[in-house]
């Protein structure tokens, strides 16, 4: 029996693109009509780099492949789309011959590995947080005991001295200690133990109300805000306290990179068009996106892969504890936090979060 070519290919979970040798394109499956974010009768006809605007690596495969006669592949290539949320896809490109002779044009095989990847992601964050979390529980139990000795014995002293400088120096000692000990209550946070409140929570009110603090900041004088809400996101169940100091913190991290040259803080929320990222399959869970960007400077590489890491910090007056806290409430809440940097254009904090809705 001949079957349809056509819906042969459109059962095919993979992107499936066919390209002359000129590189236009012959025949689009409606897997790859969906992560190309176009439909076959678009797409037909047109020259691959109209189809892939914003991944040029992949023409460029193509047309090594089709010079060559040999196939070629690249992973994890990350796709920035126009309409819905960036991708990350494993491409393939093998040469098609009709008869002798070169390549009469080739096959493009494009695997979304998104869902994927970001689960990874999700593990990897918190299997780091979980041990992050033993390790801090651990060091501030056995910090804050001999802490509260010091600080008594430090503070019987100050009030037994005649001697003026003797007095100082132990009120020093209070105040030093009363520093660890806010430290040790900030490192607390990562015990698995703290508790999370979940309440029904209106996403945009959270952001308005950090957005107010940022503003009233003198630092953020000259930074212009800007909010792209999308109103039809629904109330959710979050912590909306632990949401305020995550934004908070990402927001301040962001007026930060915009000093002392000021620029634009935007902070965007959207509900991207398929809610694949959590969930199982059946009853996936919709998700919320929250992305907040300023036009600072932007993050090299090398320090892109640290800046999540606890303590990790290029300020002088910083903790180096925003963004692993930050991450961590988020990865409580089911979400994932991802940054996303370009040097001299500026970084985008993208939080995901499971609209989890009230029965
Ligand atoms: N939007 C941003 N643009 C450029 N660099 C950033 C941005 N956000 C964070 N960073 C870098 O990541 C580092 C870690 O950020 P994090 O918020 O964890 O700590 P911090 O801001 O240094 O200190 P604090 O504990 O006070 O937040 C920062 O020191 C900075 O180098
Ligand atoms: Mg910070």
């Amino acid at each position: 029996m001949a079957r349809d070519l056509t819906g042969v290919l459109d059962a095919v979970i993979a992107g499936i693109v066919v390209v002359d040798s000129d590189g236009r394109v012959e025949i689009v499956n409606s897997a790859a009509s969906q992560i190309l974010e176009t439909s076959a009768e678009t797409a037909i006809g047109r020259q691959l780099e109209e189809l892939f605007p914003f991944a040029h690596s992949i023409p460029k495969l193509v047309r090594t492949v089709v010079a060559a006669g040999g196939s070629a592949s690249e992973n994890e290539l990350h796709v920035e789309r126009r309409f819905d949320h960036d991708l990350v896809i494993d491409v393939a490109a093998s040469p098609l011959f009709d008869e002798a002779g070169p390549p009469s044009g080739a096959v493009i095989v494009l695997r979304d590995r998104t869902i994927q990847k970001s689960l990874e992601e999700m593990v990897e964050d918190r299997e780091t947080i979980s041990a992050f979390g033993d390790i801090a529980a651990g060091i501030a139990h056995e910090v804050k005991n001999p802490l509260g000795g010091i600080r008594g014995a430090a503070e019987l002293l100050a009030s037994r001295s005649e001697e003026g400088q003797t007095r100082e120096i132990a009120e020093m000692i209070v105040r030093e200690v009363g520093r660890i000990a806010a430290l040790v209550d900030d490192l607390m946070v990562f015990t698995p133990g703290d508790a999370i409140h979940f309440e029904q929570v209106n996403i945009h009110r959270v952001i308005d109300e950090v957005l107010e603090l940022v503003a009233l900041d003198p630092i953020s004088e000259a930074i212009e805000i800007q909010r792209w809400y999308d109103p039809s996101i629904p109330d959710l169940l979050a912590d909306g306290d632990r949401l305020a100091q995550v934004f908070l913190n990402l927001c301040r991290n962001a007026v930060q990179a915009m000093t002392p040259d000021p620029g634009t803080l935007t902070v965007r929320t959207r509900m991207p068009l398929d809610h694949r990222l959590s969930g199982t399959h059946g009853d996936a869970m919709p998700t919320l996106v929250v992305e907040i960007s300023d036009t600072g400077p932007g993050i090299p590489t090398d320090i892109l892969n640290k800046m999540t890491t606890p303590f990790f910090t290029t300020r002088t007056d910083g903790t180096g504890l925003g963004l692993a806290v930050s991450r961590n409430w988020v990865s409580r809440h089911g979400g994932a936090l991802r940054i996303e940097s370009t040097v001299g254009k500026g970084t985008t904090v993208k939080v995901s979060l499971p609209l989890r809705r009230s029965e």
